[in-house]
């Protein structure tokens, strides 16, 4: 018997809605003999805004005892001036991304049967976007100076290290290999040229060493283009951090909502536990509504549970996904209703 201990961010907004329903499917999903632990944590804006802590070393070094982790999302009201500059999300989430050292952000897109595309045709559309999670203008490093004055001079700056680079492009050309082998780059190597040449020369190095992988190239610009024009060209896409970022909301735009977009924060090393999490934010919009859509975050545990070495369960639940939203059509279901009706497809095997 194995014991799964999943340590639990419900965050703020939408986040501890779709995590509750996204738990129940954990549960149904795992295997009889496997016991599955979860231990919640508070973090996020509010807990923040109650108790002035983002996350402590303390804190940090508890999550790291878990063998992974869930995470809703997080984020407080925007117009808070408490919670300006984005302090919530790089207090927590990017600090999580960098000390827990995710530096594949795996990011998967499917349009899955009987999903409505807002493409007209979009065919059949699968492919996966490696985007790098450590580094690149996230990296926080920049300034600002005689600020807030007319002279002001602020500066963001995009960290590549060739370690980075490499390690993640790797990882994409593995991925690579064990799908329809075609490997696109996409970055700005015509503006962005120092870390262009970066990505590029090592992408080709790398490539090298995958003769069968057909490698291509694409400018973010362009690669928005055909994101919607012909998204099923691709297959894996390997992309900075800022780059991956976009790309992968009009990703879960085209394959069906953001409400679908999974995605995982990965240490494939295992020096670190790694993070699941939905694509999408907290949604101060939609929040303590119970209209959430919990598929991204449920989609986010069949990642997981990929991850940890539960293949079934897994495509269990892609199925059950699937399954579901074949017969959603355009009805109008809470969040616990969709997370009830998926988990109900697990329990009754
Ligand atoms: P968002 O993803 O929260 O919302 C964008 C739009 O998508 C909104 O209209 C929202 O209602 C809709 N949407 C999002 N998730 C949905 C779901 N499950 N079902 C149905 N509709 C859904 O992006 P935003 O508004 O730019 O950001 C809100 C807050 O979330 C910000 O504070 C932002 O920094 C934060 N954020 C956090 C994460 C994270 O924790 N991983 C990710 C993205 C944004
Ligand atoms: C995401 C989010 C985060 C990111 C923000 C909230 C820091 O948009 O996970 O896609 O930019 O990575
Ligand atoms: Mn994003």
């Amino acid at each position: 018997s194995r014991t799964l201990d999943v340590a639990v961010i419900a965050g703020d907004g939408i986040g501890p809605e779709v995590i509750a329903e996204a738990v129940t499917v954990l549960r149904a999903a795992v295997p009889a003999d496997t016991t599955v632990t979860t231990t919640e944590y508070p973090f996020g804006a509010g807990h923040f805004l109650a108790t002035g802590t983002i996350l402590g070393d303390d804190d940090l070094a508890a999550l790291r005892r878990h063998d992974v982790i869930l995470l809703g999302a997080v984020g407080g009201d925007p117009r808070d001036p408490r919670l300006a500059g984005g302090i919530i999300e790089r207090g927590l989430l990017l600090r999580l991304r960098f000390a827990f050292d995710h530096y594949v952000n795996l990011r998967p897109t499917v349009i899955l049967p009987g999903v409505e595309s807002p493409l007209r045709d979009p065919g059949i559309v699968d492919f996966v976007v490696v985007r790098e999670g450590t580094e690149g203008p996230y990296a926080g490093t920049g300034g600002s100076i005689r600020t807030g004055t007319p002279q002001e001079i602020a500066s963001e700056v995009s960290v590549n290290t060739a370690y980075g680079v490499e390690r993640v492009v790797r990882y994409a050309f593995t991925l690579a290999e064990t799908r329809r082998k075609q490997l696109t780059l996409v970055h700005k190597t015509n503006v962005m040229s120092y870390a262009g040449s970066l990505w590029q020369r090592t992408v080709d190095a790398v490539a090298a060493e995958h003769p069968d992988v057909e490698v291509g190239y694409q400018h973010v610009d362009a690669a928005t283009i055909h994101l919607v024009t012909n998204p099923s060209r691709f297959d894996v896409i390997v992309t900075d951090n800022l780059f991956g970022d976009i790309i992968t909301d009009l990703a879960g735009a085209i394959s069906g909502g953001i409400g679908l977009a999974a995605s995982g924060n990965i240490n494939p090393d295992g020096t670190y536990p790694s993070m699941f999490e939905p694509v999408h934010g907290s949604a101060p919009d939609i929040a303590g509504k119970n209209v959430a859509d919990p598929t991204a975050a449920i989609l986010s545990v069949a990642l997981l549970l990929e991850q940890q070495g539960y293949p079934e369960a897994a495509a269990s639940i892609t199925a059950a996904v699937t399954a579901d939203l074949a017969e959603r059509g355009t009805t109008t279901r809470s969040t616990h209703e969709v997370g009830s009706a998926i988990a109900g497809r697990l329990t009754h095997h």
